[in-house]
């Protein structure tokens, strides 16, 4: 099977390790990619938001799967031109990528699926906002209603605060959503689905906040580990039946089935599971460390997503263990990240990168704001927390910050789901 991934971060070098040890697949591209995938997929340039571009892409490099990492060619419509091409795509249509693409619709879809989730206001005009504001009280969380790579999200206790980020968001054309604020620990968990069959992976968790301690503005994503050992023991099967599951339903009683990864985005609150929100593809960093434990062939378990087959696969089957990434930020992340320092160490084992390229140099430069993804599995969380934080010792790069604290409190036993 000839797979060609799209996308450019650790994500998707975490894709092309796990297919690369698939026997199935024959050959691997990843376009654009970077430095790190280069070294095991073929890369090709391309305009990951053109789905014309990245149909000919599949089209004369010969595909017989593409993966679609990120959300942008999926909101594009990437996935519905490769499909017209006739090759087999995993990721959601345009339409069904609105799950992630519009809060708004997010939340009707939740609505008439009965899936739970926070209480929300869907504020089109500067007048509605005070209003939705006050009627939804403190701590007030305020969204950006388009994508917004995570960072479109003001959670704030001061009500000035929340107006101006309500203003700010309206003044660019989008629509903001005000939301009732969910505590309790979060949660990520992704679905393999072809539009029928749902089949759960490993629960994750990210760590969003910048600083240790869960301090500092809101990122794509700072570090994550799984599996989860505090979390209760039936929270898959919960989050598959209240809220995978009829998801996946609604969407295919609409008529915009939807077919690849459906991400949940949850926080364990005191009443219950909630949905913080969908996304519609692989999370990253989360991808990082659910994928090495993954013993399942991973090409062919997408392809059989994509061809709406999955009912027919077996069960999934897992490594022991845990995995955890630390994610190795530029200077200025996630404002004004500064690009084009030369990376060093970057070639060891288990360093995923996340925003790189070849410089003309011949050398590893960064050019994103999250530059590494450094990765360890082991036997428990402590050990493969120690080892993915003694590989994070091994690589340079001038003005890098990293949060010291990833999984530290799983490890410690201080969250309880
Ligand atoms: P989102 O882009 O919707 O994933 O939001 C980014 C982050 O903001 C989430 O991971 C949460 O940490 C926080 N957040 C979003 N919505 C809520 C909510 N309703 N209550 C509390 N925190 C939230
Ligand atoms: N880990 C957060 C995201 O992928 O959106």
């Amino acid at each position: 099977m000839r797979v060609l991934v799209i996308g450019s971060g650790a994500r998707e070098h975490a894709l092309c390790v796990a297919l690369q040890s698939d026997p199935a697949v024959t050959a691997l591209a990843c376009a654009p990619g970077n430095a790190g995938t280069a070294v095991i997929a073929q890369p090709f340039a391309l305009d990951v938001g053109d789905p014309v571009a990245v149909a000919a892409l599949a089209t004369e490099w010969l595909a017989d799967l593409v993966v679609i990492g990120p959300e942008l060619p999926l909101v594009a419509g990437a996935a519905d031109a490769v499909r017209d091409a006739g090759i087999a795509c995993f990721g959601p249509s345009e339409q069904a990528a609105q799950l992630e693409g519009s809060k708004a619709f997010a939340k009707h879809v939740m609505t008439a699926a009965g899936v739970p989730t926070a209480r929300f206001w869907a504020v089109g005009g500067p007048a509605e906002l005070e209003t939705a504001l006050d009627e939804a009280g403190p701590p007030y969380v305020v969204k950006d209603d388009g994508l917004a790579a995570g960072k479109g999200v003001l959670v704030t206790a001061d009500r000035a605060a929340a107006v101006a980020h309500g203003h700010a968001v309206l003044d660019t054309g989008h629509p903001v959503l005000i939301e009732e604020f969910l505590d309790g620990p979060e949660v990520s968990l992704f679905a393999v689905t072809d539009g029928t069959t749902v089949v759960p992976l490993l629960p994750a968790q990210d760590h969003k906040r910048r600083d240790d301690g869960d301090e500092g503005p809101n990122t794509g994503g700072m570090g994550a580990y799984a599996p989860l050992p505090w979390a209760p023991a039936d929270l898959v099967d919960t989050v598959l039946a209240t809220v995978l599951q009829p998801t996946v339903d609604e969407m295919a009683r609409r008529g915009e089935p939807f077919s690849g990864l459906l991400y949940a985005g949850l926080a364990l609150t005191s009443a219950g599971v909630r949905v913080v929100e969908f996304n519609a593809r692989f999370g990253d960093p989360e991808t990082e460390v659910v994928l090495p434990l993954l013993e399942t062939p991973l090409a062919g378990l997408l392809h059989a997503a994509a061809t709406g087959t999955l009912a027919e696969q077996p069960p999934l089957r897992w490594r022991d263990g845990a995995a955890v990434t630390v994610v190795v930020a530029a200077a200025g992340y996630p404002q004004r990240p500064r690009l084009g320092d030369p990376v060093t160490g970057a070639d060891a084992e288990g360093v995923l990168h996340a925003g790189t390229v070849v410089g003309p140099d011949g050398l590893v430069h960064s050019a994103g704001g999250r530059v590494l993804a450094v990765t360890a599995a082991g036997p428990d969380l402590a050990a493969a927390r120690q080892a993915a934080y003694e590989r994070v010792a091994g690589v340079r790069l001038a003005g890098a910050h990293w949060r010291t604290d990833i999984a530290l409190a799983a490890v410690e036993g201080r969250i309880t789901g």
